[in-house]
């Protein structure tokens, strides 16, 4: 794992969107992986700033979400689409066609996860996976459990996911409770992974995901495994190991 030290959240965001344009840069028509949360959105930022100066170009990149809340519209404002559209998608030049969000509206659980799992296939994998980092170890919203998952999934969220979420919504009895997540075994099959980590309360996690053993209780662990990990963090973050 290449762990790489931010000051802060800015300086952390001008490094993660460093990599994802010299990405976009090296492969104009490459799969982004690409995650929602606090912490990639200064990266966004960052890298519609750079779209706006000329010195970036989305117009053949796919990008494909690693979650959804089941039964959220796109067009809800706590949606996962919703987020992506205002973060990114609206500001910069990549065809809405090619982005893809797991379909919060198919009630069928099944289907809704095989669907997501073919458009992954068909768009041919993903080359770098932007990741958030869950104080439970969370990625996506594969939460700890007693196995790794391996493809789109439906979960059932963890009262400290909900807990996290809920200042997103106008109380906690309107979090969904269950969501559409990219699998891990997915997740580790994207080429590169780049994880955005900030603050300390995030600092004992991270800490857990780099040194810890490898196990599903973490499910960040398993990012041990993978040949091609960057970690950016700022030193909040980092500052239990
Ligand atoms: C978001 C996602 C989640 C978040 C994680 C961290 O698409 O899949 O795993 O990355 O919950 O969230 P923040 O960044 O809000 O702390």
């Amino acid at each position: 794992m290449n762990i790489c030290k931010a000051k802060d959240y800015k300086e952390l965001s001008r490094k993660a969107a460093n990599i994802i344009s010299a990405q976009v840069t090296m492969k104009p028509d490459c799969v982004l992986g690409l995650a929602t949360g606090s912490s990639p959105v200064g990266t966004y930022e960052q890298l519609i700033e750079w779209y706006k100066m000329g010195d970036l170009d989305f117009s053949n990149v796919t990008s494909v979400n690693l979650d959804e809340y089941k039964g959220l519209a796109p067009d809800n404002d706590q949606s996962y689409r919703y987020f992506m559209n205002t973060n990114l998608f609206d500001h910069v030049n990549i065809e809405k066609m090619r982005t893809y969000v797991p379909n919060g509206l198919e009630p069928n659980s099944k289907k809704a996860c095989r669907e997501y799992d073919e458009i992954i296939e068909k768009v041919g994998g993903i080359d770098l996976q932007l990741l958030g980092l869950g104080h439970n170890g969370h990625i996506g919203f594969n939460e700890p459990s007693d196995s790794f998952t391996k493809g789109t999934n439906c979960v059932d969220l963890t009262e400290s996911t909900i807990e996290a979420n809920k200042r997103f919504f106008e109380s906690e009895a309107d979090v969904p409770r269950q969501a559409y997540t990219m699998g891990i075994g997915t997740i580790m099959k994207a080429k590169k992974i780049l994880v955005v980590v900030s603050g300390k309360d995030k600092a004992d996690i991270l800490k857990k995901v780099v040194c810890g053993p490898v196990t599903p209780e973490v499910p960040a662990s398993i990012l041990q495994l993978h040949p091609d990990v960057t970690i950016v963090a700022d030193e909040a973050a980092l500052s239990e190991m």
